[in-house]
């Protein structure tokens, strides 16, 4: 059994903070199910995985550390949610393991195409959702200056760790590139 993707979606609104679930959980699902058709993945463990990718550092999104690990403590509340609403076990190792392995930077990579798929995702939606990033980050406490800088790195990072998948890359690039070109003309004025 997979689990009511009505009753996971309502979790996940419950748990995330609005920003986050409108601006980046969302872009997420979006990305990532227009990949699972185009590439006939299993639909149902790619959306269950995206709503539930950042389940580990929902409560904790606005105070952010950027060596946490969120990918852990997600995998197995991930699991705990489906199996609470009866999921049955293959269904659960396949999400969880989703979660466990979408970061891109952090151990274990992803391996299967559904895996692949949410780790693309992610990155995609922090290309569709630049500037809401640019704003975390600006709250988060950093300089202007400096959080320029961490922009330029998670995008290339995104950018050539991340998306692995040439399909997630052709949907993106228009917008990578965008967003490096903006980056570029304001170096020049901050270096
Ligand atoms: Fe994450
Ligand atoms: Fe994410």
């Amino acid at each position: 059994m997979t689990g009511n993707i009505e009753q996971i979606r309502k979790i996940a609104e419950e748990r995330y903070c609005r920003a986050d679930f409108k601006y980046h959980i969302l872009p997420v699902v979006k990305n990532a199910l227009l990949l699972a058709e185009k590439l006939e993945a299993d639909l149902k463990v790619v959306e269950t995985a995206a709503y539930l990718h950042d389940i580990g550092r929902a409560s904790e999104r606005e105070e952010y550390k950027a060596s946490n690990d969120h990918h852990l403590l997600g995998a197995k509340e991930a699991r705990k949610i489906l199996e609470d609403l009866g999921c049955g076990k293959e269904f659960v190792e396949k999400v969880s393991y989703c979660v466990l392995t979408h970061r891109g930077r952090k151990e274990p990579e992803p391996e299967s195409l559904e895996e692949k798929i949410v780790a693309c995702a992610d990155a995609m939606a922090h290309f569709d959702c630049f500037l809401d990033v640019f704003s975390f980050f600006l709250r988060s406490g950093d300089s202007f200056e400096s959080t320029v800088e961490k922009m330029e790195a998670k995008m290339d990072r995104n950018w050539n760790k991340k998306l692995t998948l040439p399909e997630a890359k052709e949907i993106a690039r228009p917008k990578y590139e965008a967003i490096r070109l903006l980056i570029e003309s304001m170096k020049e004025y901050i270096e």
